[in-house]
Parts: structure tokens; sequence; C-alpha cells
């Protein structure tokens, strides 16, 4: 490919796996780390031939230039993503996409829920309700110990972090829920923000509802475009139809139509099926 004059060297400066199928990558994107806010998110291509990808952005060094990302390899785009190395290149990364996390100094405690590379979104917006002067709990949960991932960064963080694990291999037995129904139990919880599979999401919704949290979900609906104009990420919120990619991702919990989400997300499994396995050929 000619590089034109806005060329930019996505290089993958650090490569870590966190947990089976799941990597953290440091890229190199300096103009992107200048503006990115926490609750963004980025689209890339791995490769010139691939498809585009949304990812949310687990940190970033603004003077350094990089971003720091998760990817877990979900199907063909996400495995040709995890296929690079330290110093491969991702084809293209566009953004800063979305909405920035809602922030204010609250009345009672945040608490912040991660599930898979969701843990990774809530890392910057926990930094930011903390600077705030706000009490921050991270919550992280996985099906058994060796999943659980990015702890110790969200420890960096938090006031404090609770561990789940379906299994009960490490801290609490049970779901994200679990903890969360604990932190309210003991203090007023005035801010919550769930970041991971749409079932957790969906729990942590219905434990809140009525209770006075303010809660918030990041949608991972499909997208393509990432700016609005395609509509691949309708999602219907308080009633009204919206676009994941550009009114948020992040939305108030308590309005959203999960099932519809749910049913979106599904739209293109066969397709999805199809073109992993001729990536396997
Ligand atoms: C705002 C946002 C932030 C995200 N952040 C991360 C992240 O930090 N790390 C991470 O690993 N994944 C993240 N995802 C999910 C990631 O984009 C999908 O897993 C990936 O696009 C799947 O593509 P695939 O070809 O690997 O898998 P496929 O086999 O094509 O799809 C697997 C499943 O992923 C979902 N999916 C497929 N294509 C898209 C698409 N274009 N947009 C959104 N979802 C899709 C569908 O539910 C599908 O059933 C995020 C998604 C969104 C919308
Ligand atoms: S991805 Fe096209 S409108 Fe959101």
């Amino acid at each position: 490919m000619p590089k034109g004059k806005y060329y930019q060297d996505f290089s993958i400066l650090e490569k870590r796996e966190l947990c089976p199928n799941t990597y953290y990558f440091k890229v190199n994107a300096p103009l992107l780390a200048k503006k990115i806010q926490a609750g963004q998110f980025i689209i890339i291509r791995p490769n010139y031939d691939s498809e585009r990808m949304p990812l949310s952005i687990a940190g970033w060094d603004r003077e350094k230039g990089y971003l720091e990302i998760v990817i877990m390899a979900a199907g063909r785009t996400s495995t040709e993503a995890t296929q690079k190395n330290v110093g491969d290149r991702f084809q293209d990364v566009v953004g800063p996409l979305g909405q920035r996390s809602h922030v204010a100094k609250y009345e009672g405690a945040c608490v912040v829920l991660g599930g898979g590379y969701g843990t990774g979104a809530v890392i910057p917006t926990a930094r930011d309700l903390r600077a705030l002067g706000n009490k921050v709990y991270g919550v992280v949960g996985a099906r058994t110990k060796d999943l659980l991932i990015l702890v110790d960064e969200l420890k960096a963080v938090c006031d404090e972090v609770f561990v789940t694990t379906n299994d009960g291999s490490a801290g609490i037995e049970g779901f994200v829920t679990h903890a969360l129904e604990q932190i309210m139990a003991r203090e007023k919880v005035s801010m919550a923000l769930a970041v991971g599979p749409v079932p957790m999401m969906m729990a942590v919704a219905k434990m809140t509802e009525g209770k006075g949290v303010e809660t918030w979900v990041s949608l991972n609906a499909i997208m393509v475009d990432g700016t609005g104009m395609c509509g691949a990420c309708r999602v219907t919120v308080g009633g009204k139809t919206r676009f994941a990619c550009y009114h948020g991702p992040d939305f108030n919990a308590h309005q959203v139509d999960f099932n519809e989400l749910i049913k979106r997300q599904r739209m293109f499994v066969e397709q999805e099926k199809i073109a992993f396995e001729a990536m396997q050929r």
C-alpha cells in the first residue's frame, strides 16, 4: 500500500497473553492517544483485507503516544488481530469514536464491573471517577480463576477490588452481581458501570433498578462505520432508536432493550461461522 500524507504507523509495541485467547496490546497511535477519553472506542482493521472491528480502550499514554487494548479472539477478525506480534502493524485504526463515559462527583460510592475484555474498558473510567474524589469499587468476574484478567491494573485505580468466579476458584463464588450485592449492603452506592457480556450487564441493571443507583452499560452492538451513518448498531433505549457508536456506547442500563440487542448481535452467526472456517483452511 502507498503511504499517503496522513499515513500513521500503528506498530505493536508490546503484546501479552492475559488468559487463553485474550491478549493485551500496546499500539503506537500518537494522534489518537492525544485525544482519546474514557469510554470511547476505536475501530481497527488488522490487515488490508480484514473486516472492521470495534475495540474499547484500556489505557493510553499521551506523551509516549500509545494506546492499550485487550483483544479476545472470538472469530475471524479478532483472531487475525491476536495473531499479530510485536513489530507487526495493524493496517488502520480509526477513532476516537463514541462519547466519553459519564463521570461526576457522587454522594455515594461508584462501582465499576468488568467481565472479559470489559475489565479493560472500565479502567479509564474508574480512574476518572476517582480523580473527581469518588470512592470507587472495582469488580472483576470470570468463569474460573485462570480467566481473570487485569485485576492488578484495576486495583491501581480503585479503592478496593472484588473478584468473583463462577466455580469459586478465586474470590467470591458466583457472579459479579454477588459482589455488587455485598457492596450495596454495606454502603450507599450512587453509580455503577458494567461492561462485559450482555447477560452480565442485564443482571447488573436488574439488581440496581429502583434502588437509586445511576447505572451505565457499554453496548457492544454490531458496528460497521462507527460514526452513526450506516445504522448497523441500532439499539433501543428508553423507547427511542439510538446508534451505539454515536450516542453511546454507554447508555442508561435501566432503559436499554437488551432482548433486541441480543437478537441483533446474532444476526450474522451463520456468515461468521463460514468466515472463520474459511480462514482456518
Ligand atoms: C463498542 C465496542 C467495544 C468492543 N470492545 C472490545 C474489546 O475491547 N476487545 C474485544 O476483544 N472485543 C471488543 N468488542 C467486540 C469485538 O468488536 C467483536 O468481538 C469482533 O468484532 C468480532 O469479530 P470477529 O470477526 O472476530 O468475530 P465474528 O465471528 O465475526 O463475530 C463474533 C461475535 O462478535 C460480534 N461482532 C461481530 N462483528 C462485530 C462488529 N463489527 N462489531 C461489533 N461486534 C461484532 C457478534 O456478536 C458476533 O456474533 C467490542 C465491540 C463493541 C461494539
Ligand atoms: S456502526 Fe454504523 S451507525 Fe453505528
